[in-house]
């Protein structure tokens, strides 16, 4: 980790050297390494590690202003016993084609069900509601990657004294949903403002964000503040 740690930070540098600086996006993955092409990787093969460091990306601003649109695909997220959406890995296709869906459906996100028509997470952001007061979302059980930045906003909702549940949740549970809003590391809490069902309805959300969509909006700032503060020693680059 410490070997990692170090890499990382030189590819930061390395990056850095040409931007000027600035906050970055770091994604590494390890690969079979290099040798025979074969389906079983060889015992031998010394796996290669990638860090790929660029530009944090940059979300459209009506995302923040207005919300995210969201449309559920026909397309369903792996189940788990097929290939577990809470492996991280590199291969997205499951989430692009329930994406390039949503996207030809008129909406920015997909909101992916799985087989049995339980509500799981986005292509690559997790998705919670607010229901009766309470914020809601989809349990691991469902199939899908518990995102980092829910986990702060379930840490977030303890402190603030919000209930915070994750469960199963069925489109039926949405319907009288008061707010919906998106999460992932490089976007932060994002508001949704509409889903549209597989039926063409359309579940409208306060544009900008409701109330408990922005106090934590407003927290999650705050958390992170804190953590670097908190963290100097872990900072990849001043
Ligand atoms: C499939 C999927 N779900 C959820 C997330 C959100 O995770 P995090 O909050 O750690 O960025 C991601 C982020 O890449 C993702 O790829």
């Amino acid at each position: 980790m410490q070997d990692l740690h170090r890499e990382v930070a030189r590819t930061i540098a390395a990056f850095h050297h040409d931007s000027g600086g600035g906050d970055v996006y770091v994604r590494y993955a390890y690969t079979r390494g290099s040798g025979a092409l074969d389906l079983v990787p060889a015992p031998d093969l010394t796996p290669l590690r990638v860090i790929i460091v660029r530009d944090v990306p940059e979300w459209p601003a009506r995302h923040y202003a207005e919300g995210v649109r969201l449309a559920i695909p026909s397309i369903r997220r792996n189940p788990i016993e097929a290939l577990n959406p809470s492996i991280k890995g590199g291969n997205y296709l499951n989430n692009i084609l329930g994406l390039m869906e949503a996207r030809n459906l008129g909406a920015d996100e997909c909101l992916l069900l799985n087989g049995e028509g339980k509500i799981t997470e986005a292509s690559n952001s997790n998705v919670l509601f607010v229901i009766d007061g309470a914020v809601q979302t989809a349990s691991g059980e469902s199939g899908l990657l518990g995102g980092l930045t829910k986990g702060i906003v379930s840490e977030l909702c303890g402190t603030a004294g919000i209930s915070y549940h994750e469960t199963l949740l069925s489109v039926d549970d949405v319907r009288m949903a008061a707010e919906c809003l998106i999460t992932s590391a490089t976007r932060e809490i994002v508001p949704v403002m509409s889903l549209r069902l597989e039926d063409g309805t359309l579940l409208e959300f306060p544009i900008g964000g409701g109330e408990t969509t922005r106090s934590l909006q407003t927290l999650y700032k705050e958390y992170v503040k804190d953590y670097q503060e908190r963290n100097q020693e872990s900072r990849l680059f001043d």
